[in-house]
C-alpha cells in the first residue's frame, strides 16, 4: 500500500485497493485472524458473509461486553462507528479497526453534543440516560448508557421520582415511558431504518399472513409497536423466534437479522416488514457500507484504525461502566 493510500484511509476511510480475484476471502480472513491474534465482532445487521466469518455476533450490549473482555490484540469491528468507538473506550490497549470509517448512524447524528449540552443545561436537575447509539461526545455528557436490551430495567432501577432525560432515540424513549409509567424528557432523535416502516403495508401483510406474528425493534414508531406481538432488541427478537411456537414472523427491524433467524429456526418463515418506499426490505445504509472485501483489507493493513482522545475516552467510559455494572446487578443476559 502506498503512503497516499494510507493517508486516504486515515482521512476518508476509503479503500480502493484491488484484491486478487483468485483469493478465497473466507480462508484469507481466517489466516489473518491467527496471524494477528485478531477477533472479529459483528452486529446482526451486517451482511451474511461478514456474520459467517465473525467470532462473535451480537446486539450492542453483547458486543460491548465482548469487546471489554477480549484478550485478542486486534478487535476488528464489523458494525458502525459508535460500536467500534465503544470497543475502544472499553479496551483501549487493543487496536480497533473497522472496515469503513464512514459507517455512521443516523440516530447518533441526530444528537450533536453542542446542542445536547444546551438541552442538558436547561434541565439541570435531570439524570441523563443515553442510548448507546450516540457519539463519545454524548456519552461524555451522560450519567448512564443503555441499550435496547437493558433500557427498561435500568430506568426501572431508578427511583420513581427521579427526573430523567433520555437521548437520542425518541421512539425507544417513548416506549420505555409507556412501559414504566415514567415521563422522561425525550431528545427528538430517530433511526432512519426503523422510522421508515409502513404501517399500511404491514397491516396488509398481516391480512395476507394471518398466522404470522409481528415482531419489532423498539426503535420503530409507536404505531408499529402498537400492532406488534413482541418488541425487543435484536438478540431478544432472535431468541423469541427460536422459542415461540409460531411458524411465521413479520420482522420490523433491519434485514440483516434474518440470516441468524433462518439459522436458528430453519423451518420457520420470516417476512421482512416493508418500508415506506419501493423496497421490499429495509437495509441500514451505514451498516451495509461494510463488505467482506473491506473487512479483509482492513485486517490485512490494520486500517482504518479507531483513534480516540484520552480525555474524551475517560469521560465517555464512566456511563458505559455504570451500564455494565447495573446490567450485571440486574441479571441482564
Ligand atoms: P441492538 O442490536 O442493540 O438491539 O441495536 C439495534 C441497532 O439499531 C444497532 O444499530
Ligand atoms: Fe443507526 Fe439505525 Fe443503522 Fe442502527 S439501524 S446503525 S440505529 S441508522
Amino acid at each position: 500500500m502506498t503512503d497516499l493510500h494510507v493517508q486516504k484511509l486515515e482521512q476518508e476511510g476509503f479503500l480502493d485497493i484491488e484484491i486478487d480475484p483468485s483469493l478465497d476471502l473466507f480462508e484469507e480472513i481466517e489466516k489473518l485472524k491467527k496471524e494477528k491474534n485478531a477477533i472479529i465482532l459483528a452486529h446482526y445487521y451486517q451482511e451474511s458473509d461478514i456474520q459467517d466469518v465473525a467470532d462473535y455476533i451480537g446486539d450492542s450490549l453483547g458486543l460491548a461486553r465482548k469487546a471489554q473482555e477480549t484478550t485478542a490484540d486486534m478487535i476488528v469491528f464489523a458494525g458502525v462507528h459508535f460500536m467500534a468507538e465503544t470497543a475502544k473506550i472499553l479496551n483501549p490497549t487493543k487496536k480497533v479497526v473497522l472496515p469503513d470509517l464512514k459507517a455512521g448512524c443516523s440516530l447518533s447524528d441526530s444528537c450533536p453534543p453542542s446542542l445536547f449540552s444546551k438541552f442538558k443545561e436547561k434541565n439541570p436537575d435531570h439524570l441523563v440516560i443515553s442510548y448507546i447509539n450516540c457519539s463519545a461526545g454524548i456519552k461524555a455528557l451522560s450519567d448512564i448508557i443503555c441499550t435496547s436490551s437493558n433500557a427498561q430495567a435500568i430506568v426501572e432501577s431508578l427511583p420513581q421520582d427521579q427526573k430523567i432525560i433520555f437521548a437520542p432515540d425518541k421512539n425507544l424513549g417513548a416506549y420505555i415511558n409507556k412501559q414504566t409509567g415514567r415521563n422522561m424528557l425525550l431528545w427528538n432523535g430517530a433511526c432512519m431504518v426503523h422510522e421508515i416502516f409502513s404501517l399500511e403495508k404491514i397491516v396488509k401483510l398481516k391480512v395476507r399472513h394471518p398466522e404470522a406474528q409481528l415482531i419489532a425493534h423498539p426503535e420503530c414508531e409507536e404505531a408499529v409497536l402498537q400492532q406488534s406481538d413482541y418488541i425487543g432488541s435484536t438478540s431478544q427478537l432472535l431468541e423469541y423466534v427460536a422459542q415461540n411456537e409460531a411458524s411465521s414472523f413479520i420482522v420490523a427491524t433491519e434485514t440483516g437479522i434474518l440470516h441468524q433467524m433462518i439459522k436458528r429456526a430453519p423451518n420457520k418463515t420470516f417476512i421482512p416488514a416493508p418500508p415506506n418506499n419501493a423496497c421490499a426490505c429495509n437495509d441500514c445504509p451505514h451498516m451495509k457500507l461494510n463488505t467482506l472485501e473491506k473487512l479483509y483489507l482492513c485486517m490485512k493493513y490494520e486500517l482504518p484504525e479507531l483513534i480516540m482522545d484520552e480525555e474524551l475516552r475517560l469521560k465517555a467510559k464512566r456511563p458505559i461502566d455504570r451500564m455494565l455494572d447495573l446490567s450485571k446487578q440486574l441479571g441482564i443476559k
